[in-house]
């Protein structure tokens, strides 16, 4: 399909997921639709990025319900590989990008994003996409991603679209079913308190430091939350910073209960060198 595409010079775009599928997955499809054509999904729920004590076993599945949305999205064709086809028995072969895979996520979760650099790329040697979606709220995975393709002079372009949230704030994630009605309340601390960091921001402060106090303060107030990381970070290089100059990223990892989550608040100036910021939420 992608070779005869690339032949009548359409623009082929991909959405990899591991399925459960929500409407952060769909906001993907949609803007691939709007972009390109053929628009193909993937799901695959990788076994190499998950830790021996995650959980792959567990992670939810809804193959039948998943195909029906993407149906009605209009993707035009589902990569849905087995584990087997993927992943011969003696297979050796990883892409892993230095530095940046082993800090925050990938110190809480080692080995994991080898594991997602390693999928994508085999997924994009698979489909052979001009295009490929990913969601901001993986944010460090996004950034993985591009260095890769970078690196590797790899022919896709990578496209990151915005966090698509309940109404409540809680960022969508196929974990979420894992929360209880008191967690899932609970699990809204999150986006409150990347809210509580934007508005210090919205009025003028830019120390990182105190940004980060009133971060923790938020989080820490939750019963239920326990925090695992809660930083400002540069969006390019996922180093700290202390002021909020240029682009960055509020990053937060938290438990709730066992259930793990991220969420993120993406700043940048509204131009360069400009004090005045956008924020993405
Ligand atoms: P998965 O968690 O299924 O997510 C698939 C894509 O959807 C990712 O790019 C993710 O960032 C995006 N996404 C998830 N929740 C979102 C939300 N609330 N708003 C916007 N986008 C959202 O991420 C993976 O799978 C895997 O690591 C994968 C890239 C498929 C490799 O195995």
């Amino acid at each position: 399909m992608a070779r005869q595409a690339r032949e009548q010079n359409r623009i082929i775009g991909l959405a990899p997921t591991m399925g459960a599928l929500h409407e952060g997955h769909a906001s993907l499809i949609a803007r691939a639709k709007r972009e390109c054509s053929p628009v193909i999904a993937s799901i695959f729920v990788n076994p190499k990025q998950f830790g021996p004590n995650e959980d792959f076993a567990k992670y939810p599945s809804a193959f039948e319900s998943d195909t029906e949305k993407l149906k009605q999205a209009g993707v035009d064709a589902l990569f849905a590989p087995e584990a087997a086809e993927i992943y011969p028995r003696d297979f050796s072969t990883y892409v892993h990008v230095e530095g940046l895979s082993e800090r925050l996520e990938g110190r809480s979760r080692p080995g994991h994003f080898r594991g997602v650099t390693t999928i994508v790329m085999k997924l994009l040697q698979i489909v052979q996409p001009h295009r490929a979606y990913f969601g901001r709220k993986d944010a460090q995975q996004a950034r993985l991603i591009e260095l890769m393709v970078r690196d590797l002079n790899l022919d896709a372009e990578i496209a990151v679209c915005p966090i698509v949230r309940d109404p409540d704030g809680l960022a969508l994630s196929s974990r979420n079913v894992y929360l209880n009605g008191e967690e899932r309340k609970a699990a809204t601390v999150l986006f409150r308190a990347l809210q509580a960091v934007k508005k210090e921001l919205e009025a003028g402060s830019r120390d990182a430091l105190h940004l980060q106090a009133t971060l923790r303060r938020k989080l820490e107030s939750e019963r239920l939350a326990a925090i695992d990381y809660a930083e400002i970070v540069d969006a390019e290089s996922f180093e700290p910073v202390t002021r909020v100059a240029k682009a960055c990223y509020v990053l937060l990892a938290v438990f709730i209960g066992k259930t793990r989550l991220i969420d993120n608040l993406y700043l940048e100036p509204k131009s360069p060198g400009s004090d005045h910021l956008a924020f993405h939420l």
